[in-house]
């Protein structure tokens, strides 16, 4: 009988039938007539065992050849076997090898973070790391569905851009043809055309920043995906955040099991991630860190250890509106009751993972926009398209930024963003 090609995830449709998994030799373990091949395709783990007796000596005696991580294809039946990782075993017909794998530089004894990030196209084989890249894709294919289903359009930003969105501190400059160009610090301002041609839209993609300073939250290229609203208030765009943001724990909560498992995440703190999320303005987080005895200027952003101690008062995630207008990037619209106050919002995620969201109400106003550009040293002239939706028909709009890689490492329960992507840019790391 000819034997299906099939994946260790599927292994429950093919029960005592005779299948090949197409894989690479995870570990291998020898005891007299019989050897153990536990092999690893992409979709989990799977006990194969070869007896003397059953199969062709060639065949028995790669219990010698093989090495960890030689790529192989295996042929035998599927037996059920509580006992075995994954609940079947594979009793061996025929091993097909296509490489036999070199010294692995990675084993399950203990290296250094940067040993394991030199060889971040080897790690990602690793069952932790694996995990944090299935949870990683759910994440994404989470916020996809949310906007997806309540009526966003997708619309991409350009990565090439004339003109600053954050600061202009941390922009990457290219040679474009003679001229300068840069590397996108966020889509927000193409978003925006794009919600007033289409209501509701989102943009996805990578966004940099040439941080130069080294923390566990920064990357110089992180993922960002942002949705903008015309005909949206502060508060409407914190209603969508937490509802965007539940939607993505849900989602994972349902999909990730296995993933949080390995990983160990005590998911009795991602359960209780639910709406409506704690809203407090600028000034009580101030006045928090100040009744926890914080040494914080009023007035400052909130630095990591403050963004923990703040959202070490909630369960949930935590929104901060109301922000001092100096502090916050020139297009956030001012509040109308204190303008000294920026219609902005971050969202903090519990345990310590800090900010994941950062948004609010733009200004819309053309005048009141030409004078931010100005007073924040910006060059007028690449803002001419921004200040045309200013001048068609203008409308109240929000919206907000989430870091796919904050938020990964907050699902995950892991601490430093940079094993939250497959290959990490920092300030110090372009390779692999
Ligand atoms: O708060 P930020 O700077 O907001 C914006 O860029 C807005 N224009 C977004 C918008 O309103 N459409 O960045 C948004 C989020 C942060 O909350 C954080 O999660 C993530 O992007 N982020 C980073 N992640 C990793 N490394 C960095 N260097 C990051 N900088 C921001
Ligand atoms: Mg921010």
């Amino acid at each position: 009988m000819k034997s299906t090609q099939v994946t260790i995830s599927n292994l429950n449709k093919h029960i005592e039938r005779s299948v090949t998994l197409n894989g690479w030799v995870y570990n291998k373990r020898t005891s007299g007539k019989i050897w153990f091949l536990l092999l690893r395709d992409g979709t989990g783990l799977a006990q194969c065992v070869v007896v003397k007796s059953e199969v062709a000596p060639e065949i028995f005696e790669l219990k010698n050849t093989v090495t960890q991580e030689t790529s192989v294809s295996v042929t035998g039946i599927v037996r059920k076997d509580d006992r075995s990782v994954g609940g079947f075993e594979i009793g061996v017909e025929s091993i097909e090898i296509h490489q036999i794998a070199a010294e692995y530089p990675i084993s399950p004894k203990e290296h250094g973070t940067d040993f394991l990030m030199n060889n971040r196209h080897l790690w990602m084989r690793s069952s932790k790391q694996h995990a944090i890249l299935i949870i990683r894709h759910h994440v994404i294919k989470a916020c996809r569905e949310f906007f997806d289903k309540n009526g966003f359009i997708l619309v991409d930003s350009p990565i090439l851009t004339a003109n600053a969105a954050e600061g202009t501190t941390s922009l990457f400059e290219v040679d474009y043809f003679n001229r300068s160009a840069y590397l996108t610090q966020s889509g927000q301002l193409y978003g925006e055309a794009g919600a007033m041609a289409f209501g509701k839209i989102y943009c996805f993609g990578p966004t940099f920043r040439a941080e130069k300073s080294k923390t566990r939250r920064h990357l110089t290229e992180f993922w960002m995906v942002e949705p903008e609203i015309a005909y949206c208030d502060l508060d409407e765009d914190m209603t969508w955040a937490e509802k965007f943001v539940e939607h993505i724990v849900t989602h994972c909560l349902e999909h990730c099991q296995t993933e949080l498992d390995i990983l160990e995440r005590d998911i009795s703190r991602l359960e209780k991630i639910k709406t409506p999320f704690p809203r407090i303005t600028y000034d009580e987080a101030a006045a928090l860190l100040k009744k926890k005895g914080v040494d914080f200027t009023y007035g400052s952003d909130f630095g990591g250890t403050d963004e923990t101690v703040i959202s070490e008062e909630f369960d949930s995630p935590v929104m901060i509106h109301r922000w001092p207008a100096e502090i916050k990037a020139f297009y956030m619209k001012r509040d109308e009751e204190n303008p000294d106050l920026a219609l902005g919002v971050d969202m903090l995620a519990p345990e310590g993972y800090g900010e994941i969201i950062g948004g609010g109400q733009r200004e819309d106003d053309h005048d009141i926009l030409v004078s931010k550009i100005k007073e924040h040293g910006l060059p007028m002239d690449v803002f001419g398209w921004y200040l045309d939706l200013r001048k068609y028909g203008s409308v109240p709009h929000a919206g907000f930024g989430l870091g796919i890689e904050r938020t990964v490492a907050w699902i995950c329960g892991i601490r430093h963003i940079r094993q939250t992507i497959p290959f990490p840019r920092t300030l110090s790391r372009l390779e692999p």
